[in-house]
């Protein structure tokens, strides 16, 4: 059963967790991806998931990203994420990459037609699709099925079961379920 949250933002944070954690109890989904910029979700996620999921991983933004030689998730935070046996990723943002640097130069990139397009059912629907290509990506999770966890900007409000695939098969990716998501942002 689907959940619709009122409002969207980071105060429905520690409700989406707690919905991940019953699904994943439920359906034995074992692999959990989670949007996390400075580390506060994905902390939550760690430690909720920590002997429930064998693979979680949080997914940051990319180095640089906000500004030059910075990431805005400090090393500590990261640490301590993965003391609770969750794998940190930093990476190439698959929806952002040199789509942005195109867009910024001429205006239109196809990555962000296909990212606004997913913006029509939230922000975080769109992170969740973009984080799973991510995860994919980098070997951190196999083409099981996951959960993907996401937010407007700060915290998590949306969580779907994603069929994975790479970045390279983007149009493969099935969203098969939506967990909880926002009603309007
Ligand atoms: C790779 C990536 C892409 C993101 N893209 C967006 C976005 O397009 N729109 C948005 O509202 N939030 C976006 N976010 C924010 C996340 O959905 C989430 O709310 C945030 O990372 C949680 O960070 P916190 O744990 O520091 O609160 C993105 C985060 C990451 C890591």
């Amino acid at each position: 059963m689907s959940i619709y949250l009122e409002k969207p933002g980071y105060k429905n944070t520690e409700n989406v967790i707690n919905i991940v954690v019953d699904e994943c109890k439920k359906r034995e989904i074992k692999q959990v991806v989670v949007a996390s910029t400075k580390g506060t979700t994905g902390l939550l996620a760690a430690k909720a998931l920590k002997g429930l999921s064998e693979k979680t991983v949080i997914v940051t933004h990319n180095y640089g990203f906000k500004e030059p030689d910075t990431l805005e998730m400090s090393p500590e935070t990261r640490q301590e994420i993965e003391s609770f046996g969750a794998k940190v990723f930093t990476g190439t943002m698959a929806f952002r990459n040199i789509g942005t640097a195109i867009r910024e130069k001429t205006g239109y990139s196809e990555q962000d037609l296909i990212a606004n397009t997913l913006r029509l059912f939230g922000q975080g629907m769109k992170v969740c699709v973009e984080i799973v290509l991510m995860a994919q990506d980098a070997g951190l999770i196999d083409s099981r099925d996951c959960i993907a966890i996401a937010g407007t900007a700060h915290g998590a409000d949306t969580a779907v079961i994603i069929k994975p695939a790479p970045s390279n098969r983007l149009f493969d990716i099935k969203v098969r379920e939506i967990l909880v998501k926002p009603r309007d942002w």
